[in-house]
């Protein structure tokens, strides 16, 4: 049973917070949850990018607006006057802070808009361009809020009372500004009674639908049930699934969309017992610049992450060969449906996409 709480209240964690009195930038350390709520104080460039890095903070949108504060307290502590200087300074910090993950668009996304805002404030003075910094860094944060309500609304509109629902890795408040995406329509339909069913898959190997989702729905009093990654098929053959919802960290041109590796092999599972699948993402995860899946750099990582990371000892043989790769691609063709803020996108999305970008 859903608890009797305001959704705003359901939704209230905050996973980047920016203190501006003190210079610093909070994380909710997400590497920590579910065992512990601890923020973590970010004070320069380099903390920043190692909280993206590590997955202290994580989620497409969050990094997005952790990135764009990472900038803005930096630029806070510039002590020129001038503006090709401070230019350079920008330049430097944000190709550091762009290395720190490669596949969610949205950290390019976002510092991009950051230094948009260098360029149209070139005959102001330092001092000013750094209050539109944060003002800048403000929106992001702000924006990403209506956005996932929007989308969250719109996904709601395909979805019926008491469907089960199975969703991968983390879309949800901590992963973006606020309701995140995927979890969005399940937040908003619970709290106008909806009562869904949520099957979370654990998401091997950082296991963010275990720690993060799981722990996420069951403190809004949502009905959730975790499952391993390799159940997916299972509870879809046994009819407890109506819908797929997932997040997405890059959309291009064609539809193709990036996720938590793991996410096209749900999506190949939905074909087969004929469940839409459907992906939740915000016009800041869309990127027209790239073409097709082919093009979309897939994240690779340590693999003490699948052998050591979780376990009180490893569990795998020591210096066994290990491929860990981070996200996954999801053909265009497998995807039922792409809920932006702006509306619901169909099938073939070369031509929704541009359409959508066409109308703006
Ligand atoms: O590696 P992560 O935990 O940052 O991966 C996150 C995902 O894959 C999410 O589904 C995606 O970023 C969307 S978050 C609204």
């Amino acid at each position: 049973m859903a608890k009797n709480l305001p959704l705003q209240e359901i939704t209230a964690v905050q996973s980047v917070i920016l203190e501006d009195d003190k210079d610093l930038l909070l994380i909710l350390d997400q590497t920590l949850l579910p065992n512990e709520k601890k923020y973590l104080e970010l004070r320069k460039a380099e903390d920043v990018w190692d909280a993206i890095y590590h997955l202290k903070v994580r989620g497409a949108p969050a990094i997005g607006i952790a990135a764009a504060y990472g900038i803005y307290i930096e630029a806070k502590k510039s002590g020129t006057e001038e503006y090709e200087e401070f230019c350079k300074d920008f330049k430097k910090i944000k190709n550091y802070l762009a290395s720190s993950r490669p596949t969610a668009v949205n950290l390019f996304w976002a510092l991009d808009r950051m230094e948009q805002v260098i360029f149209k404030h070139k005959e102001s003075s330092i001092e000013l361009i750094i209050k539109a910094l944060k003002q800048e860094a403000d929106n992001i944060k702000q924006e990403d809020e209506k956005v996932c309500e929007s989308i969250g609304e719109y996904v709601l509109t395909l979805l019926k009372p008491e469907w089960g629902l199975l969703t991968h890795c983390n879309a949800g408040t901590i992963a973006t500004a606020r309701y995140g995406t995927a979890l969005a329509p399940i937040y908003i339909g619970n709290s106008r009674g909806y009562n869904f069913k949520v099957y979370a898959d654990e998401t091997r190997p950082l296991l963010q639908g275990a720690r993060l989702t799981a722990w996420e729905l069951q403190e809004a009093g949502i009905d959730v049930t975790l499952i391993c990654d390799n159940m997916a098929s299972i509870v879809m053959k046994e009819g407890k699934i109506q819908a797929v919802l997932v997040g997405c960290d890059r959309v291009a041109a064609n539809g193709d969309a990036a996720n938590k590796i793991g996410t096209s092999g749900v999506a190949i599972l939905a074909k087969h017992y004929n469940i839409p699948f459907y992906v939740c993402a915000p016009t800041s995860t869309i990127d027209m610049n790239t073409k097709n899946g082919d093009d979309i750099k897939i994240e690779q990582r340590a693999g003490e992450e699948i052998t050591e990371k979780w376990y009180e000892k490893p569990m795998a043989p020591k210096s066994v060969k290990v491929y860990n790769p981070c996200f996954d691609v999801t053909d265009n063709k497998l995807i039922t449906a792409i809920i932006t803020e702006k509306g619901i996108l169909y099938p073939p999305f070369d031509k929704s996409l541009t359409e959508l970008y066409s109308n703006k």
